[in-house]
């Protein structure tokens, strides 16, 4: 192949790759930091996503080692700074956005017999309403785009069919996310948006501290992750999935 041909194809390769926006709420930590550095490290442009960036010491290093990280402030529970960031970005497409910023509360408060309400309160603002509300100001900016994917991160223990007791609030949170998800993927279709609930694994983050079992390591669950968002379509959206790339029970 000539010389010139080789640059003209890895020039258009990188133009391609910087092309594609992600944009990841909760990225300062955990699975979302990991989100955020593999898809900086392939060239994405990466609206990374934090509640206090001024805090985030390792979100600011990668903002610092690759110019194509973003970093804004976002608490996905605050509706007016969300539409803040949504007018400020106005014009920027964005092909996925991850909705991964959640909560577990203390599962010591989620039993029977110690059932703290305000703590389901909480938990529903952040994973559930905070990503039906970012994903409603934020749907031009995806409708935009080349790939047009909403993804959020579920979870194992949002399935009814699955269910093993405890943790009420966290799960019925993850449920009703589901739910919110596939209806927007049916009022969506029509508009090429491709929308998607991924299980992550039971990873090895902050949130996973308190339970004593087998966890996969933060880099394998946001690979894994990654390969399911790739895999999705407007055939397969509004479904539930694993990590693994298996269906999800409902
Ligand atoms: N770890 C697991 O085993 C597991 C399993 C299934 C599903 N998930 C899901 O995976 C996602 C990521 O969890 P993780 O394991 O990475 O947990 P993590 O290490 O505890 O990180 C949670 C992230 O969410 C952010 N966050 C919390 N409330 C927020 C708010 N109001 N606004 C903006 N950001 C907020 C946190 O930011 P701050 O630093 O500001 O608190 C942090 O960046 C969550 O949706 C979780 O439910 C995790």
């Amino acid at each position: 192949m000539k010389p010139w041909l080789l640059i003209a194809l890895f020039a258009f390769a990188t133009f391609s790759a910087r092309a594609d926006t992600v944009l990841i709420t909760g990225s300062n930590r955990g699975l979302g930091f990991d989100l955020a550095s593999q898809y900086a490290a392939d060239g994405w442009t990466v609206i990374a996503t934090s509640r206090t960036p001024g805090d985030d010491a390792a979100l600011q290093d990668l903002g610092a080692k690759y110019d194509t990280v973003r970093i804004e402030a976002l608490d996905v529970t605050d509706h007016a700074q969300i539409d803040a960031l949504a007018d400020k970005l106005r014009g920027t497409a964005i092909d996925i956005l991850i909705d991964n910023a959640g909560v577990l509360g203390n599962p010591g408060m989620q039993r029977l017999g110690n059932l703290d309400f305000s703590i389901a309160q909480h938990l529903f603002e952040t994973n559930t309403l905070g990503p039906l509300k970012i994903a409603d100001a934020f749907l031009e900016h995806v409708e935009a785009s080349k790939t047009k994917k909403v993804m959020n991160i579920s979870s194992v223990v949002g399935s009814i069919a699955l269910t093993g007791g405890n943790i009420y609030f966290y799960r019925a949170s993850k449920t009703a996310l589901n739910m919110l998800m596939r209806n927007l993927a049916k009022d969506t279709e029509n508009r090429g948006i491709i929308v998607g609930m991924i299980h992550p694994g039971v990873v090895d983050t902050d949130m996973s501290a308190p339970f004593d079992i087998p966890k996969i390591s933060v880099q394998d669950s946001a690979t894994g992750v990654r390969d399911v968002i790739e895999w999705y379509t407007q055939e397969t959206s509004g479904t539930f999935m694993q990590y693994t790339g298996e269906p999800m029970a409902w």
